[in-house]
């Protein structure tokens, strides 16, 4: 945390073990109002154990948990994720296959802003409002990714790497204070990367969103994040800029092939 300002995300001493293995090992971990933050390291050095342990996914054997200063260590990956205010991503990606781009918008909108299945149903002026409002929200989102010549299709008949944005214009739709990407890039052709990279620098800056980003592409890295933590077999290795990281001589050992 910086002098006196609360982080969007402070996470202490955070610890997980499955059997032998310390998945993640005692990491700190905070995320500044507004930042994009990398979190990089080899295959099974724990990076998508430290996501599941800080989303509710997994429950952390000790540390703690907190978003915009509230304890959220032990909640449900539900109730963090009903509350709208911190999203994340899986490596698998998921979307709604036979609705179209447009509908899996709105319905990720309804799941945060209806508080509960019943009220979805319901016909009331009011519900109409609401809907009315998501859509429009859904459309620019859908101009927003660049979906617009496919937001009538079914999600299930475009590639992956559409499929991969329908997922995050999905998680933008409740105005998240911050996004958790686990591998955002991975199987996305490169004229793809470069649009989930546009939308994910509009989102921070023009939504104030704030990021935490699993990447394998130090490219990607470089050019998106203002801060990288390396880990390593469960520990944090180094943290600094993507440069000051990538320049970092155990980081080049660990992870770069020296
Ligand atoms: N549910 C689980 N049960 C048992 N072991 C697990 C489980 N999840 C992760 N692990 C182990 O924890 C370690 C960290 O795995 P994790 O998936 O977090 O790594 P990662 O950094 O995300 O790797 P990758 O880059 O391959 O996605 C690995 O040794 C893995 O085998
Ligand atoms: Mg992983």
């Amino acid at each position: 945390m910086t002098s006196g300002k609360v982080s969007v995300l402070d996470i202490k001493g955070l610890t997980k073990t499955y059997g032998a293995v310390t998945a993640v090992d005692n990491v700190d971990l905070h995320i500044d109002h507004g930042e994009i933050l990398g979190l990089i390291g080899p295959n099974g050095s724990g990076k998508s154990t430290f996501f599941d342990c800080s989303t509710g996914l997994a429950t952390p054997d000790s540390g703690s948990v907190s978003l915009e200063g509230s304890d959220i260590t032990n909640w449900s990956l539900n109730r963090i994720a009903r509350e709208g205010r911190m999203l994340r991503s899986f490596q698998k990606t998921v979307v709604f296959k036979k609705l179209d781009v447009e509908e899996n918008l709105v319905i990720a909108g309804q799941m945060f802003t209806f508080p509960s299945v019943l009220s979805t149903f319901s016909v009331g002026k009011r519900s109409r409002m609401r809907i009315e409002g998501l859509r429009k929200h859904a459309r620019e989102l859908i101009e927003l990714t660049g979906l617009g010549p496919v937001a009538h299709m079914a999600a299930g008949n475009l590639s992956g790497g559409q499929q991969k944005l329908i997922q995050f214009a999905s998680m933008l739709m409740p105005d998240p204070r911050l996004i958790m990407l686990d591998e955002p890039m991975a199987g996305i052709n490169p004229k793809l990367v470069e649009r989930v990279i546009d939308t994910i620098r509009y989102a921070n800056r023009e939504m104030g969103v704030s990021f935490l980003i699993i990447e394998h592409n130090i490219d990607v890295v470089t050019s998106l994040c203002s801060r990288a933590i390396v880990l390593d077999q469960g520990r944090k290795l180094c943290e600094g800029t993507p440069a000051e990281v990538i320049a970092n001589k155990q980081v080049r050992e660990a992870y770069l092939g020296g």
